[in-house]
């Protein structure tokens, strides 16, 4: 499979098995679109989501995403029709979901009540969320005094990173595919913005902005504008690698950036991560600070996709640059 398609992927109805004991019936209501979905239809690689029990996507299989849905009926003690769950859910109007052996090591969150819990969870509060918090403040050890780059800076986990380096006081600078997300960053107060659409001359556009290198970068994409942003990395300078979304079309997606070891030659460091297995250790930290100011005042916009019928044109057009109808998360409402 090369470029993802929304011919790839189809909507067909499954029977939903009767429920047994530790099992609720989910009626969803809002689902995620992710780049990672795309790895999880690699054959080889991206082992980590085996291991995290989420397993990969093989021709013929039912698909799931991070969402929100109500209960319907419930075998599970202490929740009941009308209470809310958020988690990795069936990417289907409805689904059984397991919530005394989720898969995954982040059980489902339950709220109980008649009132939504807030759509939050499909972004800041969630895994978009959770993975700029592990990118900028735990790996990236974000300093007042650096320069950071962030790639795809107007997305879902680029937008929130930006905003946690902002108000950690550095001077952010941040790329967009489009002239919307550029402008939209500007109104967030970064000190310039790149447009990553133009690879070929991002080392330019880097070198007009930082002069003097950058401190600290949240890779994104990959290919061109990784290496430019290494070759600007200053000496003991920091490398957090979170995706290569502009590779996962391809059938070889983790390509390494031909310099990489420059970042050895300057005594930098790369740390790459994937937010499985992190759950346990850092998730409850990261719920308390994403509570309290600073986190509770970033511009967290969702980018809404009506029905299930365009989950696909949803995924699919994330995984290209220039699709975007505007910034932040992008989501699915039922
Ligand atoms: N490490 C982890 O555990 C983890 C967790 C979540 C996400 N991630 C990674 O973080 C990155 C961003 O994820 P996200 O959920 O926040 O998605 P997102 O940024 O909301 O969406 C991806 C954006 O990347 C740009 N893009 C997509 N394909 C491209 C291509 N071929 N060339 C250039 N730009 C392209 C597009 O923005 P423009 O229209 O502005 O170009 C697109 O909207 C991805 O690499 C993802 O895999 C990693």
């Amino acid at each position: 499979m090369g470029v993802l398609s929304v011919d790839d992927l189809e909507l067909v109805p499954l029977p939903l098995e009767a429920l047994v004991a530790g099992e609720v019936l989910i009626e969803s209501q809002w689902l995620s679109v992710d780049p990672y979905m795309r790895t999880r239809m690699q054959a080889v690689g991206y082992d980590y989501l085996n291991r995290d029990g989420m397993g990969k996507w093989l021709p013929g299989s039912p698909l799931s995403a991070w969402g929100l849905g109500r209960v319907l009926e419930s075998k599970y003690g202490g929740v009941v029709p009308g209470d809310w769950v958020v988690g990795h859910l069936p990417a289907a109007s409805h689904g059984v979901l397991a919530l005394d052996s989720p898969a995954g090591s982040l059980a489902p969150l339950v709220f109980h009540g008649q009132d939504a819990p807030p759509l939050a969870w499909l972004h800041q509060r969630g895994m978009t969320g959770f993975t700029a918090w592990l990118a900028m403040c735990h790996y990236g050890r974000l300093r007042p005094d650096d320069t950071v780059l962030v790639t795809a800076g107007a997305g879902a986990v680029g937008s929130l990173a930006v905003q946690w380096a902002l108000a950690g006081g550095a001077r952010v600078l941040a790329s967009a595919g489009s002239v919307a997300g550029r402008e939209w960053l500007l109104s967030l107060g970064v000190a310039g913005v790149l447009d990553h659409s133009r690879p070929a001359d991002f080392t330019e556009q880097l070198a007009r902005l930082a002069e003097e290198g950058i401190d600290l970068h949240l890779e994104q994409l990959g290919g061109a504008t990784f290496s430019a942003a290494i070759d600007a990395v200053r000496p003991r300078g920091r490398v957090v690698l979170c995706g290569l979304v502009s590779q996962y079309n391809g059938s070889d997606p983790r390509r390494a950036p031909h310099n990489l070891r420059r970042l050895a030659a300057i005594g930098a460091h790369l740390q790459p991560f994937v937010v499985p297995g992190h759950e346990a250790v850092f998730w409850q930290p990261f719920q308390q600070q994403v509570a309290q100011p600073p986190a509770s005042e970033f511009r967290a916009p969702l980018e809404v996709f009506d029905g299930l019928e365009s989950w696909a044109e949803a995924l699919c057009g994330l995984l290209v640059s220039g699709r975007r109808r505007g910034p932040g998360k992008r989501v699915v409402r039922l």
